[in-house]
């Protein structure tokens, strides 16, 4: 098959795979949030341990073009599209992710002891206002067992681990937590994963105590032990959305002074009256934080403000409410290199990714730029 015709069949399944979506979501969204989620990982890991469906899969969705290729802090991305981290946090889509289009993925969040999650409802659905509602709390298998699942994998997308601090009142000081947090990197390099990146994540609204790294001397504190370890692989940090502009540019400060390769912006949005939310539509959920549409702007604001500031020196990963090609786009243009996605995939289907990259290779052209690279950041300077 000549490659048009290739690509406009695969344009076509990708459209037939969203029209099945849209019909099968009312019946789907109409069981616990939790089950489905862990449904949906069970059957993407067996499709992704059979070469076949592998196959399948990447031959008839995948969306390639050079337009979206990067090589970034030394690795290649066949496009700039990631998984989020915790979607896949016991590590079992490795397989998969590629062949659904993603251009990464980042396992985890892991840390040093298991944890068995907060209490329920852990994550819940609101529909009309096109985001989740997170309670999760580093749920986890510990990252020795998390490891002894990939043992052995080769990856054929770029794959990262997301570290965080072990979500336990049994940590009552910074420096213990700076000890967990660096016990597990050492766990991860001492292993023979083939990861391609480290995230170390900062900013999990869910967790018990009082221990955080917002904090300046905390963040440097964190940071000076993790850094001292000279890492094997390039560092992301995840950092909040829930912090001021100033206190932001006070935490960017701090990781500028470290060989960190760039910035994830961001984790969750934890207003509860955000102006995106539809009325009523949280109230049956207690706690937890938002992801989705009420994540978006604040997520477009960090970016364009970190990129003016720190853009020559880090890459920015942008995250939070991307739905479409245009979404990404916007962050593409605020400064970001690299995206992630969940609440996005989940609403809209496992196809997502590929046709947010086939509109994203559209849109590069329209604006007459030739590589993703000449876009990021237009809309900053
Ligand atoms: C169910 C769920 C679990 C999450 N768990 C983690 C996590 O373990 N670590 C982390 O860094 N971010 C976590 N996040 C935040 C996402 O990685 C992402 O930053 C956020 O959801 C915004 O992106 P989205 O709007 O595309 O979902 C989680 C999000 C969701 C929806």
């Amino acid at each position: 098959m000549d490659t048009t015709l290739a690509e406009r069949s695969r344009h076509f399944t990708r459209m037939i795979m969203h029209g099945l979506y849209r019909v099968a979501r009312p019946v789907v969204f109409l069981v616990n949030s939790e089950v489905v989620h862990e449904v949906a990982v069970r059957f993407g890991e067996k499709i992704g341990s059979v070469r076949f469906f592998r196959r399948l899969l990447g031959g008839t969705l995948v969306f390639k073009d050079g337009a979206l290729f990067q090589t970034l802090s030394g690795i290649h991305f066949e496009n700039p599209l990631g998984l989020s981290a915790g979607f896949d946090y016991e590590a079992r889509l490795t397989e998969v992710i590629g062949t659904i289009g993603f251009g990464f993925a980042t396992i985890g969040t892991v840390t040093c002891a298991p944890y068995e999650g907060n209490s329920k409802p852990r994550l819940g659905r609101l529909p009309k206002s096109r985001s989740l509602l997170v309670n999760k709390g580093f749920k986890n298998l510990g990252v020795e067992k998390t490891l002894a699942r990939l043992s052995g994998k080769q990856f054929s997308v770029p794959v990262g681990i997301s570290i965080g601090k072990t979500n336990t009142l049994d940590i009552k000081t910074q420096s213990e937590a700076v000890l967990d947090v660096c016990k597990t990197f050492s766990i991860v390099e001492n292993s023979d994963i083939p990861f391609s990146y480290y995230e170390l994540n900062i900013s999990c609204p869910n967790l018990k105590g009082n221990i955080e790294f917002y904090e300046p001397a905390h963040l440097d504190e964190l940071l000076k032990d993790v850094f001292a370890r000279e890492l094997s692989r390039p560092v992301f940090i995840k950092m909040p959305i829930i912090k001021t502009n100033e206190e932001t540019l006070a935490m960017l400060d701090v990781i500028s002074r470290y060989k960190v390769a760039g910035v994830i912006l961001g984790n969750l949005q934890n207003d509860r009256s955000h102006k995106t939310l539809v009325k009523g539509e949280i109230d049956k959920y207690p706690k937890g934080n938002l992801s989705g549409i009420p994540t978006q702007e604040r997520s477009n604001e960090l970016i364009r403000i970190a990129y003016q500031k720190y853009g020559k020196h880090m890459i920015i990963i942008g995250t939070g409410g991307i739905f479409s090609a245009e979404d990404a786009y916007k962050k593409i243009r605020a400064g970001a290199s690299l995206l992630q996605m969940i609440t996005g995939m989940i609403f809209e289907g496992p196809q997502l990714p590929a046709q947010i990259n086939e509109g994203l290779a559209k849109l590069l052209r329209r604006d007459g730029y030739k590589n993703i690279s000449e876009a990021v950041g237009v809309d900053a300077r």
